[in-house]
């Protein structure tokens, strides 16, 4: 995802590489030119034509003003190191961050105007070592003919109602052995975080690869969890490094994925070439399309990194909410009645399906608010491929090679915006609209816009209906983490009491 959406990095840890990995980047990126730091007009990367600067500065040689984001984004104010400077610059203005000069957007427009830019305007942009781990077939770096080709393939297959039935089988499944497990108590608090991920994240590899519970998911998980520890790392791939081990877990996961696909190809000649049973997984999808720039080398390292930005998030959006209704005892009263009140459906002997999960209005206001507060992806960023003009801000200019970070916290805590812009109220989206609505973008937009928008509320809210119709809680102290990643420390210990 964005820059800082690692998982699974420490503070220290995190802060020491990238102090060491800006100092390695920025002999190689580039020098701050003197121009640019303190000018209004300079040259653009087309070679001579002058255009105006967003206002701003680009901090210290070398390492920017990158420093001061991280220090920012670590506080309890992530956005203020943004906030700050629209203040002084307003809401569009240049920075220097990650070893690249970059115009940072807090501007709902100028941010939809990035996000609806095609592969001649931008392209997505991520530090080195998150580049080196997905490489460049895959769907988070690829941009047009093949990015639009495998997103609609994904997209469309995360939106069937095929898919989001088994998926809601399966969840509830997960879900329900989970929790009955909760009821003798023996295991003292359950920590929410971790409950979610290792369910949410099982899911995700049926969906994706189609493998079942046993030895080769298991064996997924741990090669995973090495990999992901890598996306944030200095970028040098000797032996012994972080980054070098996370490659030899993606190739190892690359293995076992490459054999499945050709366990498929084979099955599929048995069975006869007209074979097109219906795609249990990402791959049958991906395999029928039948295009020639669909490689098994292709699928299987797109397996992998589709699984960077569902495998995290989820998780997170679900103990996020349990967090906020926590604290929120009148949400959680209402979020309750509506959920008993569909609890009478399967008390009564039926199954309930995602249709019935989906269409719990105020069920659906909780996460559209806990996705507004909370944050998950906090922005994204993209490079410039040619001079862009700033619309709406006449004469200002993205040059040329120059990255965007389009910011959308600052936005989603826009007192402008949302009144009370801090106080978690899911009942603000009564009256509002989360679609075409660009002051509301935690799933991105555009092009790019989040294939698994459906599949994460769908999600999340089977895990709030067992959970608030089958239990109390009290949850246990815990800190919200913003940087790199969003997550609450301990992972949200609950003390859960069973409803009689
Ligand atoms: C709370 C949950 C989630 C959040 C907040 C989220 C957020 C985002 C955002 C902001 C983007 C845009 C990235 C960009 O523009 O560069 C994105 C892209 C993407 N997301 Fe999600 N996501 C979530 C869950 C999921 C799930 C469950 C899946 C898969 C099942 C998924 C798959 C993807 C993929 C494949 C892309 C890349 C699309 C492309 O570049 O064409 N996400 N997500």
């Amino acid at each position: 995802m964005q820059a800082l959406a690692a998982a699974g990095v420490s503070w220290p840890a995190f802060a020491a590489s990238v102090a060491a990995a800006l100092l390695v980047a920025a002999v190689v990126v580039r020098l701050c030119s003197e121009a640019a730091r303190t000018g209004k007009r300079t040259s653009t990367g087309d070679g001579g034509a002058k255009a105006r600067l967003p206002a701003g500065t680009l901090g210290w040689p070398l390492v920017g003003e990158t420093l001061a984001f991280i220090s920012a984004a670590s506080s309890a104010r992530p956005e203020s190191f943004v906030e700050n400077r629209c203040l002084r610059y307003g809401k569009v203005f240049r920075s220097h961050l990650w070893g690249s000069p970059m115009v940072v957007s807090a501007d709902p427009e100028v941010s939809r105007a990035v996000l609806q830019g095609d592969a001649s305007t931008f392209v997505p942009w991520y530090p080195r070592s998150l580049m080196e781990l997905m490489g460049e077939s895959s769907i988070l770096v690829l941009s047009g003919v093949l990015q639009r080709r495998v997103h609609g393939l994904a997209g469309a297959f995360f939106k069937s109602a095929e898919l989001k039935a088994r998926v809601t089988a399966n969840m509830q499944i997960h879900v329900a052995a989970a929790m009955d497990a909760w009821r003798t108590g023996a295991a003292g608090a359950v920590r929410v975080q971790d409950v979610a991920k290792s369910i949410v994240f099982g899911i995700l590899i049926r969906t994706l690869i189609g493998l079942e519970d046993g030895p080769e998911m298991n064996y997924v998980r741990q090669q995973f969890c090495i990999f992901i520890d890598g996306l944030i790392s200095l970028p040098i791939k000797l032996p012994g490094t972080q980054l070098y081990r996370s490659l030899q877990a993606k190739k190892r996961m690359t293995r076992l994925i490459q054999k499945i696909i050709q366990e498929k190809r084979s099955r599929r000649i048995i069975e006869g070439k007209d074979f097109c049973g219906a795609p249990r997984d990402l791959i049958d999808v991906l395999m029928s399309n039948g295009s020639d720039e669909l490689t098994n080398e292709l699928i299987s390292d797109n397996m992998i990194d589709l699984m960077i930005p569902a495998e995290d998030s989820v998780p997170v959006l679900i103990t996020l909410a349990v967090k906020y209704l926590s604290d929120c005892p009148l949400a959680l009263q209402q979020l309750e009645e509506e959920n008993m009140e569909l609890k009478k459906k399967s008390d009564a002997g039926e199954t309930l399906q995602w249709t019935d999960y989906m269409s719990l209005t105020f069920t659906q206001h909780v996460i559209t608010e806990t996705l507004r507060i909370g944050n998950i992806i906090s922005g994204i960023m993209r490079r410039a491929e040619r001079d862009v003009e700033v619309k709406g801000y006449d004469g200002l200019v993205i040059p040329k090679g120059w990255c965007v970070l389009v910011y959308f916290r600052s936005v989603h805590l826009d007192g402008g915006v949302y009144d009370d812009p801090y106080a978690f109220n899911p009942w603000r989206w009564k009256e509002r609209d989360t679609m075409g609505n660009s002051s509301f973008t935690p799933f991105g937009g555009g092009q790019r816009l989040c294939p698994g928008v459906d599949m994460a509320r769908l999600q999340a809210a089977i895990f709030l209906h067992h959970l608030v119709t089958n239990f109390r809680w009290v949850a246990e102290g815990d800190d919200l983490v913003n940087f790199p990643t969003v997550r609450l420390k301990r992972g949200l210990p609950i003390r859960v009491t069973p409803k009689s």
